[in-house]
């Protein structure tokens, strides 16, 4: 795909969107390259997503990037989509492409697995790998990790239901099961990754009492200032590694930038960064 090194006008979509930490990260990766980049949040409800798309592009922004809850919408906007986006129907980053066309694709997946992998050293080729939740975090990015081919993929959700549509879908990619949370195997998994909106709520999956281990990595997709409900449940329960999502945040916004800009930013130092914030 050709990268538009456009004008320099930015936006993340979403309702709401002032909690975020995306103007600080783009801001610390532009300063990396002398570039000028204004990058600005734009709280959007979901009835005028569409036109605030449009009107953006159509000024002259350079690109976009999606949050809740409009990932999905932003999947039937654009012109065009990544193989990755249209099968998570689900687009985080826009690319302007000319003033009329758009490509959408998804980074989230990629954000995950480079943290996972380069941050944190794990491995997920041949990993058994539980994931919480079946919701559009879920469809975000499981192409991503089952192209690591981890031995063994289980979706678990409080709705089976909806864990069972999700792993038929994406069966052509890989081994995937799915339950509820009490069903899920009672030994410890290598991985365990929380994509629902459970722990927003200082609420914890019902998970058999031996799925986490010392040794099981448990990720917890969502971030903010200190430990997540998550974190804390997973280490009450003997993790010793449970980390949460400010890494997948940096990653999938390094990947962004470069779609826009076409250099990949460093992102330790602006991880350092929010660590300290
Ligand atoms: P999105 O698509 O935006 O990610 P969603 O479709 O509401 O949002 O999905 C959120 C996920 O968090 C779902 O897996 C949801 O479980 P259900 O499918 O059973 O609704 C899960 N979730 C939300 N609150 C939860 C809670 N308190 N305990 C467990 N799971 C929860």
């Amino acid at each position: 795909m050709t990268v538009h090194n456009g004008p320099g006008r930015y936006v993340l979509f979403g309702h709401p969107v002032s909690h975020s930490w995306s103007p600080f990260i783009h801001g610390m990766f532009a300063r990396q390259f002398d570039h000028v980049v204004d990058y600005k949040l734009q709280d959007v409800p979901p009835g005028d997503f569409r036109h605030a798309v449009i009107n953006f592009f159509v000024e002259g922004g350079g690109g976009a990037n999606v949050t809740l809850p409009h990932k999905p919408a932003a999947a039937e906007i654009v012109n065009d989509l990544s193989a990755r986006a249209e099968r998570a129907r689900s687009v985080n980053t826009i690319v302007r492409r000319s003033a009329t066309e758009l490509y959408g694709e998804n980074t989230d997946g990629v954000g995950l697995v480079t943290d996972l992998m380069r941050n944190l050293g794990v491995t997920l080729t041949g990993s058994r790998l539980l994931i919480l939740g079946a919701g559009g975090a879920t469809r975000g990015v499981l192409a991503p990790l089952l192209e690591q081919e981890p031995r063994e993929v289980r979706i678990a959700n409080r709705t089976p239901e909806r864990a069972r549509r999700i792993s038929e879908e994406f069966s052509d990619l890989g081994e995937i099961s799915a339950s509820g949370f009490s069903e899920v195997d009672d030994r410890p998994w290598d991985i365990v990754i929380n994509a629902t909106a459970a722990s927003i709520a200082g609420e914890v999956p019902e998970l058999p009492p031996r799925t986490i281990g010392r040794d099981t990595v448990c990720y917890d997709m969502a971030y903010g200032r200190g430990d997540t409900a998550f974190m804390r449940w997973a280490t009450e329960r003997g993790s010793a590694r449970a980390c949460k999502g400010w890494g997948m945040l940096v990653e999938q916004a390094a990947e962004s930038y470069l779609l826009w800009h076409g250099v990949r930013p460093a992102t330790k130092s602006v991880m350092t960064a929010l660590e300290r914030l």
